[in-house]
């Protein structure tokens, strides 16, 4: 048994390239079948738990949404022996109740992203396998996320669907009111098809979404890196609170069955 056995993942988006309050025990360079994760594992404890954190767009951030080695990050985690990840994402707000700054943990995905590594069941295959996905984001792991912040006071919304896109520009506003139809409440450009491959080793995954800007033309202005950087300044802390707060509760979470 490793460190790592039993930690829970945390992949730090744009905002949390590093985890401030974790006490680090090491880093360690993973290689994959499918390639390098995006940085080193920073392997430590949060508030008592274990926890292995990746930073999803390198340290310093360097790797755009669409290059994001996706399979890499989430099997070396899972080598890691990780079995429950949260992902940290930033994200622009459709929602009316969701402007920058809010925290979401949503509870759907609608997948607008192509040409991206999706899968790892493809290849030389000794059989087609096809997980289910109707949740994409673990029941479990979302009510102790939001039981946690709500015992500690950090406000949060706690459903919400997440329209990944491609990225990396942002969108249209033609394209956010085409979302807003579908059903999208946030939009994002990493949270696929990173939820699905944890999904495909049977890991259990919860987005933590902090809302960054307001989606192309829901604000009276264009998106700019200041208000973005604003909103990150503000929201961050309560997104550090409720990964630390919730550490204790997600630690106690079983393993999933394997998928077969
Ligand atoms: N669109 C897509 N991805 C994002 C946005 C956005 O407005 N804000 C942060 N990530």
């Amino acid at each position: 048994m490793s460190e790592t056995d039993g930690a829970i993942g945390i992949i730090g988006g744009t905002g949390l390239t590093t985890l401030s309050g974790l006490e680090i025990a090491g880093t360690r360079t993973i290689e994959t079948p499918w390639g390098a994760p995006s940085s080193e594992l920073t392997e430590g404890r949060l508030d008592g738990q274990r926890v292995a954190f990746l930073s999803r767009h390198g340290n310093p951030h360097k790797i755009p949404p669409h290059e994001v080695n996706y399979r890499a990050n989430i099997k070396a985690l899972y080598d890691a022996g990780v079995r429950t990840v949260i992902g940290v994402n930033a994200v622009g707000g459709i929602h009316p109740d969701m402007g920058p700054a809010s925290v979401v943990i949503p509870d759907q995905i609608i997948d607008y992203t192509w040409g991206r590594a999706g899968t790892f069941f493809e290849g030389n295959l000794d059989k087609v396998t096809h997980i289910d996905f109707t949740w994409p984001y673990d029941k479990n792991a979302r009510d102790l996320l939001m039981q946690a912040a709500t015992a500690h006071d950090v406000a949060f919304t706690g459903f919400g669907v997440y329209g990944a896109t491609q990225g990396p520009r942002l969108e249209t506003a033609a394209e956010i009111r085409r979302m807003e139809r579908d059903g999208c409440d946030l939009v994002g450009m990493t949270g696929m098809p990173e939820a699905a491959l944890a999904a495909e080793l049977g890991m259990r995954y919860v987005c933590l979404g902090l809302v960054v800007n307001w989606a192309a033309g829901k604000s009276d202005h264009i998106i700019t890196m200041e208000e973005i950087e604003a909103a990150i300044e503000q929201g961050m802390s309560g997104v550090r609170k409720i990964l630390e707060v919730s550490m204790t509760g997600l630690g106690t979470l079983t393993a999933l069955p394997q998928p077969s």
